[in-house]
């Protein structure tokens, strides 16, 4: 692969996934790192003072009408080969809450953020992703094009049997929804897009009772990423390449 843009990546798993993303064998040449407030993003600064190849982008993903202005800044920088693997990993969680507690608005921003936002995303780095594809001459799979849409169990329908959290799991089963119709419709470009379940992992979502560390989670991520093939293709998967259910 010789691009990647992942999302919010100021701290989590997405700051994680920088941090092993470079020290891969053969790291990208274009590692592209977005968050809202890059001054105060200092753990990513400090990593890509070090490698040359992180660059820092601003943007708040729920300003929609900046997605335009935001696909010219990453041509900018991949140019005519592309991007290869867009990562959809910023998102927000709600705390456990029985309906009578769940307000509209609630449920807007985590639409806006863990459905909307990666839909729209995507629409606007698409072209690239395309380009990058259509240029390679891989087998679908990372060095051709893959998006990524972190997804989460908790946005499975079938496995949920504890209820409540009705922003968080509406939002991330709308994305899954839409990650399967994207699924289909890059199908023949040799794209794949696939839901990904990081795991429970220790992060300010995740909380400190999470069994899997970002180290753990992000390296099995990085096996199963490196390992995608057209089978893959609009499935939901976990950290690990487990299927799981819609
Ligand atoms: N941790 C888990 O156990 C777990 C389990 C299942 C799925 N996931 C999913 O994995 C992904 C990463 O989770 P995490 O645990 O790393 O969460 P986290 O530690 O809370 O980090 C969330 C990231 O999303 C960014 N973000 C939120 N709203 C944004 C916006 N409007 N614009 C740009 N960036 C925004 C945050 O940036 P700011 O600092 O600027 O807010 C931060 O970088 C999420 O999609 C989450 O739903 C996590």
């Amino acid at each position: 692969m010789k691009s990647i843009l992942v999302t919010g990546c100021n701290r989590g798993i997405g700051l994680e996934f920088i941090r092993q993303l470079i020290a891969l064998n053969k790291p990208p040449q274009h590692v592209l790192a977005t968050v809202r407030q890059p001054e105060k993003a200092k753990d990513l600064q400090e990593l890509a003072r070090s490698n040359k190849s992180i660059r820092i982008l601003k943007i708040d993903l729920k300003d929609l009408e900046s997605y335009k202005g935001f696909s010219k800044e990453v041509e900018g920088i991949v140019g005519e080969d592309g991007l290869n693997v867009l990562v959809n990993n910023a998102g927000i969680s709600s705390k456990f809450s029985r309906l009578q507690y769940v307000k509209a608005e609630q449920l807007e921003e985590h639409f806006l953020v863990n459905t909307i936002a990666p839909a729209m995303l995507t629409k606007a780095l698409l072209p690239l992703i395309k380009a990058a594809a259509t240029r390679s001459t891989s087998t679908p799979g990372a060095s051709k094009g893959v998006v990524v849409n972190m997804s989460s169990i908790l946005g499975s329908i079938s496995s949920n049997t504890t209820g409540g959290l009705y922003p968080y799991r509406a939002s991330k089963s709308a994305l899954n929804a839409f990650t399967r119709s994207l699924s289909l419709e890059v199908k023949d470009d040799g794209i794949i897009a696939l839901s990904l379940h990081p795991g429970w992992v220790k992060t300010d979502m995740g909380g400190p009772k999470a069994p899997l560390s970002a180290e753990e989670s992000v390296s099995k991520i990085l096996t199963t990423l490196a390992s995608l093939e057209e089978k893959h293709n609009g499935q939901f998967i976990q950290y690990d390449g487990q299927e799981i259910p819609w």
